[in-house]
């Protein structure tokens, strides 16, 4: 019993080692700081393709490269702007006004003047004292007419005073200075009553008011050269300028022509040179960069908020996808993505941003690589969706992504090839030219002509080269460092010269014997459910690499000699059958087997009942009451598809070599009864394998022995201990 419980201590050592707790938490901080630090990278590196060294320029300096619109932008010239507002205001007329009230409070003094010189005139004073009372009011060059004049004739005259007065005021009399002044200014004359526009041209000059005043009497009285005169001598006593300047409404025209100019606005291109190298940099070109700077200060908030937005729905999506299967079982994976994604962003940014080298030189299908070796196909497609959307934002130029995106789907279509640690000569070539073709056309869709796009595949070699490198390195150090099982590596454990193998095969040939039939058996099935197939087969392989610490105490090695079980209490016995598993788990820890192979070590007899010696046990009296449960394995129960296809092929292999010569339906039977008792011992409910997929793994393993019968390998006679 002692001994048991230490047995039972070892186990739980081993299997906190193999899934020790605290580091599960361990890695969740480290997945965690892996995606905050590639969010870092990846909005550092967005932000730096984002802005623009450009804030160089200086005034009056030569421009030393051609400097190309980053992004469309408004521009407005402000100079020019100026330039032309000052040009409108200096071309501002000046307003004058007309103001009809002049002309108005004339007549109305001309009217009370005309009712004095009346009332002068029918008084009864004496002829020379009537004259010089008129002569007090309209002026001492009286004409011949005014001793004559009656009231009667003044009456009839009036008329035609008050006639021309209104036809000299309609025109406007202005100031001689206005001439003197405004030769070429222009001018704006309105009338103050009905704001209408005034004729310059029809304006009266203040000094030739009365020659003017001349012209318009003698058309009034043609021929009544009396009556002109005298006319003459009464109205030139009303003129008076009523056209004058006005201050305010100048000022407030300039004003409303600031106010309505419409600045320019030029929109520059994308890509449009805005300085040409070698030009001076004056106001206009920095006055560009200044605004362009401005614009792109603007978008950069909005780009990164946007973003930033896409790399946390992206990141969300693809944390969604790998958590899907499990949370605890796949947080290896969840990991493993996490680095490669972090190296991916890492090893990107230092290419961009310090290599140099041309965008085709990054080694993008190495990390797919990595993905798909180190994860499995769905993460490499996942990665391959998610870096191509990512790199979107910093490559516009889709050629690179192109090819990034299908050398990468052609490597992953037809992985089969790749599935060695190093591809042979002929597959790389035939993969090369595939991809150099492939991107040929695609440089066609953008080339100006043939000889461009040839151009363009001189890369590719490169890039397929440095892929294959770092990814299969990459691949190699990661297994080293975290112990982990790989279709490369997967592929060299399959491999006879392999030192393991070869210690089975002279240790215990019997045991090597059956791990190849299992081997056989398990990828048969494996192909029929679709599972992985050389995981099957290596675990068939390596399942029993534990016998090679006791191989005698294996009915399959016992070629001669009594059998070692003989004189062991069953329950010893029981206890060394068991202790292979155990072993071969220790042995895939040391050897690196990876954790793969080390689960379907560990699971392929799940805790199924040792029934030979449980059986024995019961007919010794004296110890018949151990319990059922120590003669069952210590398991666990297989957590996968492989380990449980694993778990039935050992037993079917066992159970079937001793059938050879039995007739065939005795072996149907019996592997029917294998599949019956391994159900109803519930030793398959921790796996996924569905009953139809039971079903389809019963029917291939009696196929492969109805294939096979005549090449199955002869036993010796079992005579006690299981397989
Ligand atoms: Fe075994
Ligand atoms: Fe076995």
């Amino acid at each position: 019993m002692k001994k048991k419980i230490q047995n039972e201590t070892r186990l739980h050592r081993l299997k906190s080692r193999l899934i020790p707790e605290e580091e599960s938490s361990r890695r969740l901080r480290l997945i965690l700081l892996f995606t905050l630090l590639s969010v870092l990278i990846s909005l550092a590196l967005f932000y730096q393709e984002n802005t623009y060294p450009v804030d160089d320029v200086a005034l009056r300096e030569v421009v030393k490269e051609d400097i190309p619109a980053r992004i469309d932008f408004q521009w407005v010239d402000h100079d020019q702007m100026q330039a032309k507002i000052r040009e409108r205001l200096d071309n501002a007329p000046k307003v004058y006004l007309l103001d009809d009230n002049i002309g108005d409070s004339e007549k109305k003094r001309l009217i009370a003047d005309i009712a004095k010189v009346k009332k002068v005139l029918t008084s009864g004073a004496g002829a020379e004292e009537k004259e010089q009372a008129v002569k007090e009011i309209w002026g001492k060059e009286s004409p011949d007419l005014l001793s004559r004049m009656t009231a009667d004739q003044l009456n009839t005259l009036s008329l035609i005073f008050l006639n021309v007065l209104d036809a000299i005021y309609q025109k406007g009399i202005i100031n001689d200075r206005f001439f003197l002044e405004s030769p070429t200014i222009p001018v704006e004359i309105r009338r103050k009553n009905d704001n209408l526009l005034v004729e310059k041209d029809s304006l009266i000059f203040r000094n030739q008011a009365e020659e003017y005043l001349h012209s318009v009497i003698r058309r009034y009285l043609e021929g009544e050269r009396m009556y002109a005169d005298f006319t003459f001598y009464v109205l030139k006593n009303y003129l008076r300028e009523n056209v004058y300047f006005s201050e305010e409404l100048t000022v407030r025209r300039a004003e409303s022509i600031r106010l309505d100019y419409v600045p320019e606005t030029v929109t520059i291109r994308k890509g449009e040179i805005i300085a040409q190298k070698g030009e001076i940099v004056d106001e206009t070109i920095a006055g560009k960069i200044e605004k362009m700077k401005e614009k792109l200060n603007n978008v950069l908030s909005l780009r990164l908020t946007g973003f930033l937005m896409t790399l946390l729905f992206l990141m969300g999506a693809v944390f969604l996808l790998l958590r899907q299967e499990g949370y605890w079982v796949n947080i290896q994976k969840v990991f493993f993505w996490s680095v490669i994604h972090f190296f991916f962003i890492a090893a990107f940014t230092g290419f961009y941003l310090f290599s140099g080298l041309s965008l085709y030189a990054f080694p993008f299908l190495a990390f797919i690589i990595m993905a798909y070796f180190l994860i499995d196909l769905k993460a490499a497609l996942l990665s391959l969706a998610f870096w191509t959307l990512l790199l979107s934002a910093f490559v516009p130029d889709f050629r690179f992504g192109a090819l990034w995106f299908l050398s990468s789907l052609i490597f992953l279509a037809e992985p089969g090839r790749f599935r060695l640690r190093i591809p042979t000569l002929s597959t790389l070539l035939k993969y090369l030219v595939v991809i150099m073709t492939s991107l040929f056309f695609i440089e066609l869709s953008t080339a100006h002509s043939g000889r461009e796009a040839l151009a363009g595949l001189i890369w590719v070699p490169v890039y397929v080269l440095l892929s294959f490198a770092g990814g299969y390195l990459f691949v190699y150090l990661f297994e080293r460092a975290h112990n982990i099982t790989t279709e490369v590596s997967l592929n060299s454990l399959q491999d006879w010269e392999n030192p393991l193998l070869r210690q089975l095969m002279s240790v215990a040939p019997g045991t090597y014997r059956h791990s190849l039939i299992v081997s056989e058996l398990a990828g048969e099935a494996a192909k029929a459910i679709g599972g992985d197939v050389l995981l099957a087969q290596v675990g068939g392989l390596y399942h029993d690499i534990g016998k090679v610490k006791r191989p005698d105490y294996f009915i399959e090695n016992q070629m001669y000699g009594p059998n070692r079980h003989d004189s062991l209490l069953p329950l010893m016995s029981v206890r060394i059958l068991k202790n292979h598993v155990d072993e071969g788990a220790l042995m895939a820890r040391k050897h690196g087997l990876g954790r793969r192979l080390m689960a379907i070590i560990r699971e392929h007899h799940g805790t199924s009942l040792i029934k030979y010696f449980y059986l024995k046990n019961l007919k010794d009296d004296k110890h018949k009451n151990i319990e059922e449960k120590y003669f069952r394995y210590d398991g666990p129960k297989p957590s996968t598809r492989e380990s449980a296809i694993i778990f039935l092929a050992d037993k079917v292999e066992a159970v079937t070599r001793l059938l050879f010569n039995s007739p065939f339906h005795h072996v149907q039977e019996r592997i029917s009864r294998i599949f019956e008792d391994a159900l109803f011992d519930k030793q398959l409910e921790d796996c996924d394998l569905t009953l139809r997929d039971v079903n389809t793994v019963k029917e291939a393993f009696v196929e492969y022995f109805r294939g096979s019968r005549h090449k199955r390998i002869e036993y010796p006679k079992e005579t006690g201990g299981k397989e």
